[in-house]
């Protein structure tokens, strides 16, 4: 489930902070960082290389939280921790993917594209398959059941229980996110709510 939602578009000059921040932080071990996909994937090199699996990292920003939650909080009946997501397509020549996986510690995710790292990125929904959560699909392949575009300026709600990959990174998405702190809201609840 994936649902466009009518929260405000970030300043431009927020979002490219956030941009600049994102990049200058990617290969920076000494920021604070909350994931790093090199570290975490369970796929060989091989299959990485095979599939262009992108390599992703998640931030803190706390130097931007202030700004951020003056602007959101108000129209989020939620209480969230805040973070930047990069995936980097680390070869060009072609489009990269974030492979089907469902999202550690989080029913619903709340993003907002900053940069959408490719002129038609989309998200998909795979078949329901038994996973548990923060488990990538062994089946990378996996049939799609539901497909979605993704625009830059965007707020955009997702079931992140249900299985989801990106697909059409050519160059480094970027997104700002929200996950609730409470681990158990759904979708379906935070849509409502979101009315
Ligand atoms: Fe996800």
């Amino acid at each position: 489930m994936f649902q466009q939602i009518s929260l405000p578009a970030l300043p431009e000059d927020l979002t490219n902070r956030l941009i600049d921040h994102a990049n200058a932080s990617f290969y920076d071990e000494g920021i604070q960082q909350l994931w790093r996909t090199t570290r975490a994937y369970p796929f060989t090199e091989d299959t990485i290389k095979k599939f262009n699996i992108v390599e992703r990292v998640s931030y803190n920003i706390e130097t931007y939280l202030d700004e951020l939650k003056e602007i959101i909080q108000p129209h989020l009946p939620i209480e969230a921790i805040w973070a930047l997501f990069v995936m980097k397509n680390n070869d060009l020549g072609r489009k990269a993917i974030f492979p089907a996986h469902t999202d550690r510690k989080r029913g619903v995710a709340l993003s907002y594209v900053l940069q959408t790292g490719g002129t038609h990125t989309q998200v998909h929904f795979h078949t329901d398959a038994p996973v548990i959560q923060n488990t990538f699909f062994n089946e990378i392949e996996s049939p799609i059941v539901q497909t979605f575009d993704t625009h830059a300026g965007a707020w955009y709600a997702l079931s992140a229980t249900d299985v989801h990959s990106v697909t059409g990174i050519e160059d480094t998405r970027i997104l700002f996110t929200l996950s609730p702190v409470d681990q158990t809201l759904s979708f379906t609840e935070f849509v409502s709510m979101m009315k």
